[in-house]
């Protein structure tokens, strides 16, 4: 769905303050924020609309329990919601609070409207209603024992005079809107629930109650309020300034309501409904991601052992870009998706401290040491493919993001970097700098760096710190926001002869046995065991190392103490088993395998900081060592 409009404007649900916002609120805002950043980069004019949902039953309720007016148990839950997008650097453009004086006029007015051209007209209601969803629900929509299919809690019978709204006029031409339209609402599962939601028929809304106060008042009839989730899809419209606001002229209409399944038919069913009548046009997109679950249930809940995953302390323990990257590249978006901390320590393991963090360590190490710290010309040498990885990436990003499919456009990324890397250990610019081939060394450093620097551009809609820090470790003044993408994506940017700045690395490893205790034991256990996949393999960190110093080990006949270099990566210090096998002075300037990211342990009284590999056979024990010397350091795949 090639998105060719030169604006680009998002929202949010608006949240609801009663709840606290937990990880899989998170979710949908990390994900609308990127794709703000995304068209905003593109040079798009882009507006991102967030903010909260604050009338209702619930609210009212808590509010009384805590001896409060509603406002002033409020404000400080919303206080804290700003807090909470600032940390994770949401840069929306507006947020809007249904309970200010902009929103509620015109959602009266909206109101008047439709009730003066007959769309909204007075019954009355008698039905069994869940005050967590302010809905009302039929009996063979419940859940067992009669609970709320969202909530899992009582429904409540209530009954009431009430307002309608006409939604049976308009199933009809809404189907022939979705039918017409096959991006209105996704992806396509959800397009069929909608569909064959709306051919069952569609009965009137209940749009109005009498039984509680917190609301805006009917403007005819103050003793209803509007029902809150009129009030809430209108934040859409009524925050650019419905109906003859400047904004509303420039934004309208939307491009993506991004929301959660969950209230998806009130964004495809309802507020399209709303706007038809109103004779608005129609917003282009309803996206309904799925959910993220904890053990298979839903967040918060009971079923789930009530586990609410704040945000705040997983951005504590691990940085904000490492939550966002987790939240966008971690499941397949629209789809459901288990969360665990480990999972994301795993991906921040693998693709941030591994993969990212350490083709921008080698790089900006090797300028250092090959190039006295500035960036090399690269031209006295052909080509390397980088640049036409580069490009292939690039087009793949921009598919994946005119599609919202955040988590494919951020894997594509992942295959630039992985060239790189890759190409590192093929040209291997170490042996360059020995046989003093300085066009082609040049030409490689360029192009790694370059390649880095290309790909914290792409990264910019989803990292928020990350590519500014690339940026200044390959010593580029240019602000990569401001730059743009355009200008940002031209191969060979990246000015010759800067210097380099290498700063600590960019992701430091998290040990996750010490975070999370004996974590093999758990996951491997049982009998299907056998086999591992190769991202478990891609756990290992093998390395080569040389094998500095070599030293017998007072009272342990079978062990020597090992100094061993891993070149950019420092020297470690090892146990091994080898005492029998091997003397000292024999193994000083070897190389071998050392397993670099095992738990150090302290064996005999040493610490021993990983583990040599080698090959047992028989009595024999042999070390494995690479066919030919290679840089310590060097990556074993
Ligand atoms: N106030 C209404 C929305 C009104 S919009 C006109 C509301 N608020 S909410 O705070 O309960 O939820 C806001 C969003 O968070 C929804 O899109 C919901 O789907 C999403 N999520 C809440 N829990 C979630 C997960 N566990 N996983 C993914 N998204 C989840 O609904």
């Amino acid at each position: 769905m090639p998105l060719h409009r030169e604006r680009f404007y998002v929202t949010t649900p608006i949240y609801y303050p009663n709840d606290k916002l937990h990880i899989g609120h998170t979710y949908t805002t990390v994900a609308a924020d990127a794709l703000a950043r995304y068209h905003r980069l593109r040079g798009r004019d882009t507006w991102f609309l967030t903010g909260t949902d604050e009338h209702g039953l619930n609210l009212q309720r808590a509010a009384a329990r805590a001896g409060k007016e509603p406002l002033a148990y409020i404000d400080p839950i919303v206080a804290w919601i700003q807090q909470l997008w600032a940390r994770l650097h949401i840069s929306y453009d507006d947020f809007i609070r249904t309970t200010e004086d902009r929103h509620k006029q015109r959602v009266q007015a909206i109101f008047q409207r439709l009730y003066d051209q007959g769309d909204i007209y007075k019954g009355s209601y008698r039905g069994l209603y869940c005050v967590r969803c302010e809905a009302y629900y039929t009996e063979d929509e419940l859940a067992e024992g009669r609970l709320c299919p969202i909530h899992e809690q009582p429904v409540e019978w209530l009954e009431e005079e009430s307002y309608f709204f006409r939604l049976s006029k308009y199933g009809e031409p809404l189907l022939r809107h979705i039918e017409a339209n096959p991006d209105f609402v996704r992806p396509e599962s959800r397009r069929n629930e909608v569909m064959s939601f709306i051919r069952q028929g569609l009965e009137d809304l209940s749009v109005s109650r009498t039984s509680f106060s917190w609301g805006i008042p009917v403007p005819f009839d103050p003793k209803h309020v509007i029902y809150v989730w009129i009030d809430a899809l209108a934040n859409y419209a009524t925050a650019l300034g419905y109906p003859d606001g400047e904004q509303y002229r420039r934004f309208w209409p939307a491009d993506l309501h991004l929301i959660g399944k969950d209230i998806l038919r009130f964004h495809a069913i309802i507020w399209p409904a709303i706007l038809l009548a109103l004779g608005e046009p129609l917003p282009h997109c309803v996206y309904g991601h799925g959910w993220l679950l904890i053990d298979g249930g839903k967040m918060g809940k009971s079923r789930a052992g009530g586990q609410v995953i704040d945000p705040l302390t997983l951005i504590d323990r691990y940085g904000v870009d490492a939550v966002r990257y987790y939240l966008v590249r971690e499941v397949p978006f629209g789809a459901d998706g288990s969360y665990s901390e480990e999972a994301l320590v795993r991906r921040l393991n693998s693709d941030l401290a591994n993969d990212l963090g350490n083709l921008v360590w080698r790089t900006t190490a090797m300028i250092e040491r090959f190039c006295g710290g500035r960036v090399p010309d690269p031209a006295g040498a052909p080509a390397t493919d980088l640049a036409q990885v580069a490009a292939d990436v690039r087009r793949r990003v921009e598919q994946h993001m005119e599609r919202f499919e955040l988590n494919l456009a951020v894997t594509a990324i992942w295959d630039l970097i992985g060239r790189a890397n890759k190409l590192i250990d093929e040209a291997a610019p170490w042996e360059l700098n020995r046989r003093g081939d300085t066009a082609r060394l040049g030409r490689v450093l360029y192009d790694v760096a370059e390649a880095a620097r290309y790909a914290a551009v792409l990264l910019a809609p989803f990292l928020v710190e990350t590519p500014e820090r690339i940026y200044e470790e390959l010593g580029f003044a240019e602000d990569v926001r401001r730059a743009g993408w355009e200008a940002g994506l031209t191969w060979g940017r990246l000015p010759v002869g800067g210097q380099v700045r290498r700063g600590e690395p960019l992701f430091p490893r998290i040990d996750l046995e010490e975070q999370f205790g004996d974590v093999e034991a758990g996951e491997t256990a049982g009998p299907a065991a056998e086999t591992i996949s190769i991202d478990e393999f891609g756990r290992l960190d093998l390395r080569v190392v040389r094998i500095l110093e070599a030293a017998r080990i007072q009272g342990a006949d079978r062990l020597l103490r090992l100094k061993v270099s891993l070149g950019e990566g420092g020297e470690r210090q090892v146990v091994a088993g080898i005492a029998q096998h091997y003397r000292p002075e024999e193994l000083v300037g070897r190389q071998a395998v050392l397993v670099a990211n095992l738990k150090p342990a302290r064996i005999r009284g040493v610490e021993s900081q990983g583990m040599l590999l080698a090959a047992e056979d028989g009595d024999r024990i042999v070390l494995l060592s690479p066919e030919q010397a290679v840089n310590p350091g060097s990556k074993v795949r």
